[in-house]
């Protein structure tokens, strides 16, 4: 076996053995396929797809380059949830805290943002003193004890995985369906959950434009997952505009924490208690009401503790920004769209996001939008503050913001939140 050959093989449309799979990516992971092969091949599958069977045997194969880890017994049952990434979705700290106080435990290994899209371990390090990086004890004592954990995934988690993504979000191959499957699918098997939602974003901020092809990457997941014994469904959920308010690190914790207190954007917790339905309904727990432990605080008691847990102070204020730029309305009229791409872009220009894996991030950066699709706007009226360390960011973020909005003269239908289920 040979990487060119591998590389031909996929560029001619044959599907690949499970022999070459599991080489090309054992061979990677040691150094002896390089860089500029695997991106070939990595742009190869673009373009050629990959059978079931073939992305099956891939994320078998990147599960194979670490280490699975093992929860250990507890007296309730695990689940987790998964966001293809979007843009102002703070829905894990939201829904982390309310599904342990359901009385499922939950057991996260989260990523950072790259891109557009934010990540989950850069929001929860807004707060003073919390830390993502847990050992293994850690983790597991903080899983029996609040039931609730938000941590690193550690270096020896599918690192097949961490090597490939990186490569390919340099190489314009990160919108390959049976690539996204198999990097989120491989994570979440290895992590050693025993049932897992899905929640795959549809639209401008997503990375899955159209819910044709966002209906396909779910049936992916759904089927991997299912066959390597986990128990998953996925949402099809709506990434035109924004969720909520918010994007950027400390601003969506604070949503979060407003939601926690039981108020917050509607769409915010639509789409949590939607979420929480579904991870209930997996491992049995559905005659709990997610909507009852939001309301009455006991979703904000477990925050509290998962927060407290890691070395954070859930009372302490969070980091605002030095610098702060409004964006009015131009013209009169409904706000009938809010671009979540253009949002997403001009939050990490501000300093929420990071252009390169090694990257610092500003825990105050990113965008608080003033009005929501539907509202009625008049000329001048701030539609968004931009938050920023240094002000030398702004006009950056204010081009990304060009085209975000559009006020038409009427109100236009609004995509359903929640646009399907598999
Ligand atoms: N998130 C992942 O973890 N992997 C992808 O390929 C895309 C989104």
């Amino acid at each position: 076996l040979d990487a060119v050959s591998v590389i031909r093989a996929k560029r001619d449309g044959a599907a690949l053995t499970d022999a070459q799979i599991d080489w090309v990516l054992d061979a990677y992971v040691r150094g002896e396929v390089a860089e500029e092969q695997m991106a070939a091949l990595a742009m190869a599958i673009c373009w050629r797809g990959m059978d079931r069977r073939e992305v099956a045997r891939w994320t078998a194969a990147m599960i194979d380059s670490g280490r699975r880890v093992t929860i250990p017994d507890l007296d309730r049952p695990t689940v987790d949830k998964h966001s293809t990434g979007g843009v102002g979705d703070k829905i894990t700290l939201v829904l982390t805290p309310l599904v342990a106080a359901c009385g499922a435990a939950v057991p996260q290994l989260s990523g950072r943002g790259l891109g557009h899209t934010g990540g989950t371990l850069d929001k929860l390090e807004a707060i003073p003193g919390w830390r993502s990086d847990l050992t293994k004890d850690q983790f597991e004592a903080q899983l029996r004890d609040v039931g609730a954990v938000v941590a690193a995934a550690g270096p020896d988690l599918a690192p097949a995985d961490a090597r490939l993504y990186a490569l390919r979000d340099v190489t314009g191959t990160v919108e390959s369906i049976p690539l996204i499957a198999a990097s989120i699918l491989s994570k979440k098997i290895a992590e050693g959950t025993g049932a897992l939602v899905l929640d795959v974003k549809v639209g401008s901020g997503a990375f899955m434009k159209t819910e044709e092809h966002a209906r396909e990457l779910a049936e992916t997941m759904v089927a991997l997952g299912t066959d390597s014994g986990v128990r998953t469904a996925a949402l099809l959920t709506d990434m035109s505009a924004p969720l909520g308010r918010t994007a950027g690190n400390a601003l969506e914790v604070a949503e979060a924490v407003e939601v926690l207190a039981g108020g917050g954007p509607a769409d915010v917790v639509e789409l949590t208690l939607a979420l929480a339905r579904e991870m209930l309904t997996l491992v049995g727990l559905d005659r709990v009401d997610p909507a009852d432990v939001l309301a009455d605080g006991r979703a904000m008691d477990v925050w509290r503790r998962m927060v407290t847990a890691q070395g954070g102070d859930p009372d302490a204020p969070l980091p605002v920004a030095a610098e702060h730029h409004e964006i009015r309305a131009e013209t009169s009229g409904v706000l009938t769209g809010v671009d979540a791409f253009a949002v997403g872009i001009a939050a990490w220009r501000l300093g929420a996001g990071r252009a390169r894996k090694e990257n610092p991030v500003s825990a105050a950066a990113g965008v608080t939008l003033r009005q929501s699709r539907g509202d009625q706007v008049r000329a001048g009226d701030v539609l968004a503050v931009l938050a920023t360390d240094d002000a030398a960011r702004i006009p950056g973020a204010v081009d990304a913001l060009a085209e975000a909005f559009t006020v038409g003269p009427a109100a236009e239908p609004v995509p359903p939140l929640i646009r399907g289920r598999v």
